[in-house]
């Protein structure tokens, strides 16, 4: 069985703590106590513990937007997984494309990343997708190939059951354009594929594989309907209350999916 989550990805938003906590108060007072679908708010790390503080006694989980693979050091601006710990977060965005294509950040950075937040006993959120003009040379597959290879080297089956995946096309980010559910659902059969072939069947059903690119009230309903999609990856419209509660909505309908 996997629990659809659905996770808001603040990205650089909102400018105020003021801003935030009231933005989370609404998503808590939306989502209330029930815990059908798993939900996690990742603001900016600023305001983590301020939202931390909003999300007392809710279900819905705390991540980070990134970490250091290191635990403590001369790292300047960087934080560790244990830092996130100890604000309270349950999750962390890893390799996002806008820190693989904005800022350089490479596949065993990305895998380092993650062994750190298995070992900080974060539930990571590693990040995958393929730019539009791979996606024109029919090059999806193997830009998806390795980075998959390259972020998940050396992860037993049972971390890899506990790590999360988001499938982002980069050109469906922030532009309005979203995958149509049949590419989203083929991208995401491959990276199951993937994962049954070098983790096993067992542990390829039980991973939480998220689309996120565009992702909004209009479109979620037909995105969790693929069987591949277990929920969302939101970023603009994570910053709506009403746009954001829409798509746990949408989840909810949908509820839990085999495997
Ligand atoms: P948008 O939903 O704004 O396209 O952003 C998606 C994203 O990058 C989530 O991590």
């Amino acid at each position: 069985m996997r629990t659809l989550l659905i996770a808001g990805n603040w990205k650089m938003n909102p400018s105020t703590r003021s801003e935030a906590v009231a933005l989370a108060e609404a998503v808590k007072a939306g989502v209330g106590p029930a815990a059908d679908v798993h939900v996690v708010l990742c603001p900016p790390a600023v305001f983590l513990g301020a939202v931390d503080s909003v999300l007392e006694g809710s279900p819905i989980g705390l991540g980070g937007q990134n970490m250091h693979w290191e635990p403590a050091g001369a790292y300047t601006g960087e934080l560790s997984g244990a830092m996130l710990v100890d604000v309270g977060c349950t999750h962390t965005i890893l390799g996002h494309s806008e820190r693989r294509h904005g800022l350089g950040e490479t596949d065993s950075q990305v895998n380092a990343k993650l062994k750190a937040a298995l070992a900080a006993r974060l539930i990571p959120i590693v990040c995958l997708g393929e730019t539009q003009e791979q996606r024109l040379r029919e090059q999806t597959e193997a830009v998806l190939t390795t980075q998959l290879s390259g972020s998940l080297a050396g992860i037993t089956p049972e971390e890899m059951a506990g790590t999360v995946l988001a499938y982002e096309p980069v050109w469906a980010i922030g532009t309005g354009l979203t995958a149509t559910p049949d590419q989203a659902q083929s991208a995401q059969a491959f990276i199951r594929g993937w994962l049954a072939q070098q983790f096993g069947e067992a542990t390829a059903a039980r991973v939480v594989v998220q689309y996120g690119g565009s992702v909004k009230p209009e479109n979620a309903a037909e995105l969790l309907a693929c069987p591949d999609i277990d929920g969302a990856l939101v970023g603009g419209a994570s910053l709506k209350a009403n746009d954001f509660l829409a798509i746990v909505g949408a989840a909810r309908d949908v509820t839990t999916r085999g495997g």
